[in-house]
């Protein structure tokens, strides 16, 4: 553990991956962040990236992004009352805490081999004005060290769920944590805005979106979903 350039970029030029991998830095000079965004890393927040190997077909990977988003909302604790930003941005009183970024690095034939799920928390430093850290909420962790146990420890338990009883369950347990119901928000798909109301996500963990414009129902596969009542993104 030290600092590292980016733990994702790292862990993926790595050859031979096996399942469980886990790389942790103290610090990142290029974190990356969801849609090439540069991701602040100082010293004092959690840094991980991890390997899966879920061998499932390429359409179930927006499952994965959602139980991993549930696993990191579950170990911060409910006192401090998480809430999940589809498709997986872990907000606390409106305010991201930590962001996850999954990338299939081996795929064949349709099928998921090797997937690097990165995830970074901020317990000590907010990246900026909107951003919040861990460390102002109610959480129990006492150190990075634990939230990182619980993170690890939450996936592998969710994960292992999913492979055995599949995606229902989680799916429900993701929208209890998940803003209510009408939350108005906008997402940007390619370069185009929609805005629109929160209707849930579906039986695959699609965004349900009530289109302002159409009055429509929207499935929504892939996106950045921007909140009208905080900047956060
Ligand atoms: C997001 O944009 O919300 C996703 C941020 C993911 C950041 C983490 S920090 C550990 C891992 N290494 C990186 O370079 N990025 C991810």
């Amino acid at each position: 553990m030290q600092s590292l350039d980016s733990t994702q970029t790292t862990l993926k030029q790595r050859e031979n991956l096996k399942e469980g991998d886990c790389l942790q830095a103290l610090s990142q000079q290029n974190g990356q962040g969801r849609h090439g965004r540069i991701w602040s890393s100082p010293k004092g927040n959690l840094y991980c990236s991890c390997v899966l190997q879920p061998n499932c077909p390429s359409e179930r990977i927006g499952e994965i992004a959602l139980l991993i988003g549930l696993a990191i909302a579950e170990s911060c604790n409910t006192a401090t009352n998480p809430t999940l930003k589809w498709p997986n941005d872990i907000l606390l009183n409106g305010k991201k805490c930590a962001g996850i970024l999954i990338e299939t690095t081996d795929m064949q034939a349709g099928h998921i081999n090797t997937v690097v799920i990165g995830f970074g928390v901020n317990y000590e430093h907010k990246a900026h004005e909107q951003g919040t850290t861990l460390k102002q909420h109610q959480t129990s962790h006492e150190s990075l060290d634990e939230v990182r146990d619980a993170i690890l420890s939450n996936i592998s338990r969710y994960y292992k769920y999913w492979q055995t009883c599949g995606f229902a369950e989680i799916r429900k347990a993701w929208l209890g944590y998940a803003m209510p119901i009408s939350t108005s928000m906008s997402v940007k798909i390619d370069e185009n805005h929609i805005s629109g109301q929160f209707e849930g996500i579906d039986k695959a963990g699609h965004l349900l979106l009530l289109c302002d414009k159409s009055s429509k129902l929207k499935t929504i596969s892939s996106g950045d979903v921007f909140l009208h009542d905080t900047t956060c993104d």
